[in-house]
């Protein structure tokens, strides 16, 4: 008796069960590995901005201090972002003719702050405050990267979750001196256990530490 199918029919149908199984695995493995790239946080990407303000020219050339801009970055919870009047305390000066410069002329003399975009932006559930950072000695860098070196600033970390509590399960691995300077010596899990005390109870892995 005839089959209802022709004979090669199933080594067709085989490789097609194969083809969709292994597609689909191969489709997720890449989901997977996608999630995990630069690409999709945005960490690969240097924001434009409305003017070509170039950190290397004014950080690493002109040797200005990070604080000399962003000027509340030790005392609260924001680094902040220079107001057009400190550029023209210099653009006033010099270089008062680029044309780079035309819109912070522009934005001083009509008095409309300039409209930067924003490269880090934390969701709005997650408390983050640079202050506490900053006198605990965790360099810029450890979380923005050699912004010195950059034409326009792009992110070099995630920001996920995992990231801040990787540093906050053990400070000392990334901060020198860390219990000299914050002479917290019970929030790391290393002094906690060796206090006889949970790990869970270290104040910096704490949910309302970030979420309140
Ligand atoms: C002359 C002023 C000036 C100095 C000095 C300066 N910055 Fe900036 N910074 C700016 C301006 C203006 C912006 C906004 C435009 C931009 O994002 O490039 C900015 C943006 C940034 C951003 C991105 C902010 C965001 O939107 O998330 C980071 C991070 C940053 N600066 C870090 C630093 C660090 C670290 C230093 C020292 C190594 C530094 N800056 C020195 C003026 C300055
Ligand atoms: C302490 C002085 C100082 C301050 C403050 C300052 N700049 Fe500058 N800026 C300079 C110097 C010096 C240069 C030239 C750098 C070079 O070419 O090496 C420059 C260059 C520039 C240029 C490139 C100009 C061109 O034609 O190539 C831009 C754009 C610029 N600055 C924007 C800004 C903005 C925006 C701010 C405010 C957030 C700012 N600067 C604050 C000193 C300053
Ligand atoms: C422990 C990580 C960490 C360190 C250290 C750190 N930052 Fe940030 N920075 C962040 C995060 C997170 C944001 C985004 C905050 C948000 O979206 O609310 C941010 C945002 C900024 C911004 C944008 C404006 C603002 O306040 O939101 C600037 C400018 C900035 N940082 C500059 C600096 C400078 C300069 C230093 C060093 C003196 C520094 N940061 C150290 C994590 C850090
Ligand atoms: C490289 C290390 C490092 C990274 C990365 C880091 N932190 Fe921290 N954070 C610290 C240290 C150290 C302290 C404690 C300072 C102290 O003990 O005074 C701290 C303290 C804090 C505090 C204050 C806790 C309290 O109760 O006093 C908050 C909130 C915080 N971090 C949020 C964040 C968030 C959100 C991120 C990620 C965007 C982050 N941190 C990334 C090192 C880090
Ligand atoms: C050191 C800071 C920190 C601590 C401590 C922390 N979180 Fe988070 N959490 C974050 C950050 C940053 C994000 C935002 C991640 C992002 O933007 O993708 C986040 C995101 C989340 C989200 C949203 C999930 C998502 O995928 O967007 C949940 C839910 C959450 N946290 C729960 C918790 C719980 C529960 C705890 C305590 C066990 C905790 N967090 C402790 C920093 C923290």
């Amino acid at each position: 008796m005839a089959g209802l199918f022709p004979p090669w029919s199933d080594p067709l149908l085989r490789g097609a069960l194969l083809a969709i199984a292994g597609g689909s695995i191969i489709a997720l493995a890449v989901l997977m590995l996608y999630v995990r790239t630069p690409y999709n946080d945005q960490r690969a990407y240097a924001v434009e901005q409305p003017v070509q303000f170039d950190h290397r020219h004014h950080v690493r050339d002109d040797g200005i201090d990070c604080r000399y801009c962003h000027t509340t970055v030790d005392r609260s919870a924001t680094a902040g972002i220079p107001a057009t009047e400190l550029c023209m305390g210099c653009h006033a000066q010099i270089w008062n003719q680029s044309e780079k410069l035309a819109p912070v002329r522009a934005s001083f003399f009509e008095n409309a702050p300039i409209r930067w975009n924003r490269v880090h932006d934390l969701p709005d559930f997650v408390y983050f405050n640079h202050s506490v950072h900053v006198h605990a000695g965790v360099e810029c860098a450890q979380c923005h990267g050699d912004v010195a070196s950059m034409p326009l600033v792009a992110k070099v970390q995630s920001f996920s979750m995992g990231f801040c509590l990787d540093c906050h399960r053990n400070p000392e691995a990334r901060v020198p001196n860390y219990h000299l300077r914050t002479r917290r010596v019970t929030s790391t899990d290393d002094l906690l256990a060796r206090a006889g005390a949970r790990v869970e109870d270290n104040p910096l892995l704490t949910c309302s530490a970030c979420h309140r």
